[in-house]
């Protein structure tokens, strides 16, 4: 299901960034997948730490991105990152502790991920492809 659609409008034109964009936007139309045909393996609980797991890692790359290139709004956008991590743990543990639906984790992914491109990662390629 593509609970994201992935496209031009979120293709920023950094090779390395957008394919590590697109593959966070796969494991969450998975895990939407996962919502309308249920195995009962715990697969959504699994997608979510994948999808933790690939965030780190991809904000890890574009922190050192960032420091290499000396780009001037990298202490906000670090911190951003930083937050949307801890916001995500607090969701991933609300939902363990069936404190929160899939749905609306869905929908927090959705918005937390598509703003974050949208803005902060947008402001940082743009500055990459002028350097
Ligand atoms: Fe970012
Ligand atoms: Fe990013």
């Amino acid at each position: 299901m593509e609970w994201i659609t992935w496209g031009d409008h979120l293709r920023l034109g950094h090779e390395v960034i957008d394919g590590d964009h697109q593959r966070l936007v796969t494991i969450i139309n998975q895990l939407a997948d996962s919502v309308i045909n249920p195995t009962g393996q715990h697969e959504d609980e699994e997608l979510l730490a994948e999808f933790l797991a690939q965030t780190s890692r991809h904000f890890a790359a574009e922190d050192q991105l960032m420091v290499e290139h000396r780009y001037p709004r990298a202490a906000e956008h670090m911190a951003e990152h930083a937050i949307l991590i801890q916001a995500a743990l607090d969701t991933q543990a609300e939902f363990a502790a069936h404190l929160s639906t899939t749905v609306s984790l869905l929908r927090f992914l959705r918005k937390w991920l598509t703003h974050h491109i949208l803005t902060a990662d947008k402001d940082l390629e743009d500055y990459l492809v002028l350097r």
